[in-house]
């Protein structure tokens, strides 16, 4: 059951496991909640089946708080199922990107044609105060690795979908984006390499995302990407980053963009 020995077989037993257990055999839709994002879930439609993601082939307990350890099957108003996945593995875990994939991976061996990936993250943008959602516009990916194996060259144009986030701007007209930059962690960044990913272009730092969005892109799913600003990137801010302020951030800020992520999910 190690997605590191053949992810995709992995992936697609995952996702029988999920059909079983759930009694849904489509998911049309999948949601990866990070920090600030879980309660979401809650407001999307009605919970048809929680599973500890741990009965789940590939999957791993969580590594750290403030991270769910499950899966969630939810029938939202008009009928689609929502697959949110709160069990999030992190490359900086150091168990191989084919780890961190394996839930987007199983999201569409589950049918999901739509990834939405949410996340905390330090903003470069210097009027983000902590609280703001932003939409992911694109990524750089710091952390030198890919999903992809061999002769896999796909095209990652329009990767976070200009059409998602034109739908999320319906529900909210002043929603900011950003180019996501993923760093492998688990340390946060120095000021000089937050002041690195400002001058290649990068207006949100973070540790997840954009491995996964690449995997999402390899299925042929569609991807729209949220990061709530939890705090300043280092140097940013005068303030030195902890993490009990970066989970306190996202708590603080849980029902607004909770709220928000489930009137776009209505809209995809
Ligand atoms: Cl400042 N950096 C990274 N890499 N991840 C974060 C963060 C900063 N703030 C919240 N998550």
């Amino acid at each position: 059951d190690d997605p590191a020995a053949d992810p995709f077989q992995i992936a697609a037993h995952a996702a029988e496991q999920l059909a079983a257990a759930t009694g849904v055999a489509v998911h049309d839709i999948a949601l990866t909640l990070g920090s600030g994002w879980a309660k979401a879930a809650d407001l999307l439609g009605e919970t048809v089946a929680t599973i500890p993601a741990t009965e789940i082939a590939g999957f791993s307990a969580p590594a750290l708080t403030g991270h769910v350890g499950n899966l969630r099957s939810i029938r939202l108003a008009d009928g689609r199922h929502a697959l949110v996945i709160g069990a999030r593995t992190h490359f900086y875990e150091g168990h191989g990107v084919r780890r961190v994939v394996h839930s987007v991976r199983t999201a569409a061996a589950a049918g999901a044609k739509t990834m939405v990936l949410t996340n905390g993250a330090g903003g470069i943008k210097d009027h983000w105060t902590p609280g703001t959602p932003v939409l992911i516009s694109d990524h750089l990916n710091l952390t030198a690795a890919s999903p992809l194996e061999g002769a896999t060259f796909i095209d990652l144009t329009d990767l976070y979908s200009a059409r998602l986030r034109a739908v999320a701007r319906e529900v909210d007209p002043t929603l900011d984006d950003g180019v996501y930059v993923q760093f492998r962690g688990p340390h946060y960044e120095t000021p000089a390499e937050v002041q690195y990913a400002k001058t290649i272009g990068g207006h949100i730092v973070g540790m997840s995302t954009a491995l996964e969005a690449i995997a999402a892109r390899q299925a042929g799913m569609e991807v729209l990407g949220f990061s709530l600003i939890t705090n300043l990137a280092a140097g940013i801010s005068p303030d030195p980053l902890s993490h009990a302020e970066v989970l306190q951030a996202g708590k603080d800020a849980e029902p607004v963009i909770s709220d928000l992520l489930a009137r776009v999910v209505a809209k995809l």
